[in-house]
């Protein structure tokens, strides 16, 4: 598949981003266009990963045409305007998150894209994650019973604060902020894990600094106004009395909660707060051993809440990159 490039930031060109990526798969994708507004940022990207054409614009790409998807890599609030003009020009899509900041940007795109057939994939991909798989699974297998209500935290710094490699103050901005940059990872993984959809959503939005200010790295005493709410509670309700709150806010420097509890009746199920190696545990009513799923490279632990726990530990399938895992279930439960 030909694929074209629209943004040649941070994610597109970093070590762990996009187009240093690709060459994982080159039977299966070949970039064939690349555009940025910044010239010197498409043309970069163009020399350095061999992209035979850059643009300064996205429709000049359109026109070009050569390629089947555009990956888009745009800053948070122009995702639906520039998603919107790709569908109409019959190309496939692959979006950063989230797909759009209004529902009606995000119905347009779903329009657009059942006319002409065409394929939307939008980050993040967490519910591909081995971990996010099994938790849901176990969720499904009633292993931590009535789930009860869950806690996940997305919540991070921001991008300004520290050397972030670019100018950070997009993300401050109203049509973008930490709910769209982050919390969306949480709304993602919430949904996915539990599998169903929220009944009502309850939210708490405000502005802690009106300014920010860059303390190091290239853009070091950068001072922008703050116009999008960086301090967000989102509460949500899934029916059956089984509730959920988020944290989608650029004030948190530091937790030692882990980044997600889903607590049931007979359990609780967490998951660490490691982004690129999540580290999964559960616990709940002591009882006997089993191991993980093949291939699932994390840590589930099931222990008692309320005595001192009595697990036991079993190695992983050899295919896990995990060293150990511990799992014990109730007396009589099968999961
Ligand atoms: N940086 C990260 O760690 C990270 C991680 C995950 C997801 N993302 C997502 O990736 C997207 C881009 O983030 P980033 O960190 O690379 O931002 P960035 O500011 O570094 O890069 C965005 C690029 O898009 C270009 N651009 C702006 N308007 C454009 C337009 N209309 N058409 C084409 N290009 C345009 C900018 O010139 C810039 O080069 C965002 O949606 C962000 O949420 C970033």
């Amino acid at each position: 598949m030909k694929i074209a490039v629209l943004g040649a930031g941070n994610i597109a060109i970093q070590p762990n981003g996009v187009l240093p990526n690709l060459h994982h798969i080159p039977d299966k994708a070949v970039v064939t266009a690349v555009a940025d507004p910044v010239e010197e940022k498409a043309k970069d990207a163009a020399a350095r990963f061999g992209i035979p054409k850059a643009f300064t614009n996205l429709d000049d790409m359109l026109d070009y045409g050569d390629f089947d998807a555009v990956v888009n890599l745009t800053p948070i609030p122009v995702h639906g305007e520039t998603s919107l003009k790709i569908l109409q020009a019959g190309k496939h899509l692959t979006t950063e998150k989230p797909v759009a900041v209004t529902i009606d940007e995000a119905d347009a795109l779903a329009e657009a894209a059942d006319a002409k057939g065409l394929t939307v994939v939008c980050a993040p991909p967490n519910m591909l994650y081995p971990t996010r798989r099994e938790a849901r699974r176990l969720l499904a297998a009633n292993t931590i019973g009535q789930v009860c209500f869950v806690r996940h935290r997305s919540s991070g710094p921001g991008p300004a604060a520290g050397a972030w490699p670019t100018d950070p103050s997009w993300f401050y901005q109203k049509g973008s902020g930490p709910m769209f940059d982050i919390g969306v990872y949480s709304m993602h993984e919430v949904l996915g894990i539990l599998n169903r959809p929220a009944k009502r959503v309850f939210g708490f939005f405000g502005i802690t600094e009106a300014t920010r200010t860059v303390p190091s790295g290239p853009v070091a005493g950068l001072t922008f106004p703050v116009t999008a709410n960086d301090n967000n509670l989102v509460l949500l309700d899934f029916g059956d009395s089984v509730f959920c709150v988020i944290d989608g806010t650029y004030n948190v420097w530091a937790a030692k909660s882990p980044r997600m509890e889903i607590f049931g009746r007979e359990g609780c199920s967490t998951c660490g707060a490691t982004s690129t190696r999540p580290r999964v545990s559960s616990s709940r009513s002591t009882g006997s051993t089993t191991s993980v799923a093949p291939g699932v490279g994390s840590m589930w632990t099931f222990a008692t809440s309320s005595l001192p726990s009595s697990t036991s530990t079993t190695s992983s399938a050899p295919s896990s990159s995990s060293t150990s895992s511990t799992w014990s279930a109730a007396p009589g439960r099968t999961s």
